[in-house]
């Protein structure tokens, strides 16, 4: 790792009080200087505890807005404001406005990956870790036809399947993960006969189907230093093998698909992190009147996962 740019980054850092933020997926030299580097829900957690007075959120776009929501008094910056994600961008607040007019009482769950205006629209938030929980804390007086969920249709599926309620699932997908097909997965078996299948619920149904466990990025983190197993098959996006591997270098990790790659993520670089930070660029807000609504699901998801 460069260095320079290391000890310039500290120096920003304690003058500007701030704290880097780092995503799982980001690249090898991002997660070295975060100063903690997490899945979805434990960022969302460190940008609400953090004493720091500016995030810098190594990340894609709603990760960075969903910071802004829970402390709306921290500065948060974005290395680069194109870095989004394309499942989020799948549904608008407009679509989902229209789709909850069919039911009648209808609960909404957002996933984490849509932007602010569609977690206004939204009752309760979830992670790809907690999301089986957060359906089980809804009521049982709704009725399942009355529960949506949006974007992911395969994640809705993976949660449907595991809390045994049966959803409005919206037609989003996360092309990073639904690229990867099971014949890739039987491959990689073939392969390596012993090692362990961990996949993302993100990924398509016949894809978990063939895995030994379905977790979220961070869930992927803690099971590997848990498992008997020394060779793992890893079927999410490719960033999380570098810190798979820092962290258990008597380990072996095998890719279900060398191309899953989230080009938005790899957007990030550490010229661009010391550049926002130097410049105060890229600052995410969202204006009062969503952030009002669109944090209550993020609350209350936080609270069932308490
Ligand atoms: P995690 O919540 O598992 O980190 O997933 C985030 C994400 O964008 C997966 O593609
Ligand atoms: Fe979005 Fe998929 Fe990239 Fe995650 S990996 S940020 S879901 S496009």
């Amino acid at each position: 790792m460069n260095k320079e740019i290391s000890e310039r980054l500290n120096k920003l850092k304690e003058e500007k009080n701030a704290v880097i933020l780092a995503h799982i997926y980001q690249l090898p030299e991002i997660q070295d200087i975060a100063d903690f580097v997490g899945d979805s829900l434990d960022l969302s957690r460190k940008a609400a505890e953090t004493k720091a007075d500016i995030i810098v959120f190594c990340g894609v776009h709603f990760m960075a807005e969903t910071a802004s929501i829970l402390s709306p008094q921290k500065k948060v910056l974005i290395p680069d404001v194109y870095a989004g994600c394309p499942m989020a961008d799948m549904i608008t607040a407009g679509q989902l406005k229209e789709f909850k007019k069919k039911y009648k009482n209808p609960v909404v769950v957002a996933y984490v990956n849509t932007s602010a205006a569609v977690k206004a629209e939204c009752d309760i938030c979830c992670t790809s870790s907690n999301a089986v929980n957060v359906l089980k804390s809804i009521d049982g007086e709704t009725k399942d036809a009355d529960i949506i969920f949006v974007p992911d249709r395969n994640l809705g599926s993976y949660v449907q399947k595991m809390s045994g309620r049966k959803m409005q699932i919206w037609n989003g997908f996360c092309p990073t993960h639904n690229n990867m097909l099971p014949e890739m997965v039987l491959k990689a078996k073939n392969e390596h006969p012993e090692a362990e299948v961990l996949v993302h619920p993100e990924c398509r149904p016949e894809v978990v189907e063939l895995a030994d466990f379905a977790l979220s990025t961070g869930g992927m983190c803690k099971r590997v230093p848990q498992s008997s197993k020394k060779e793992f098959i890893i079927g999410t996006e490719s960033g999380i093998l570098y810190k798979l591997k820092k962290e258990n270098p008597d380990k072996n990790f095998y890719p279900v698909s060398s191309a899953a790659v989230c080009p938005n993520m790899k957007k990030i670089t550490l010229a661009k992190v010391v550049d926002v930070l130097t410049n105060m660029k890229n600052v995410v807000t969202v204006v009062e009147e969503i952030r009002e609504k669109a944090y209550a699901p993020i609350k209350r998801m936080l609270e069932v996962d308490a």
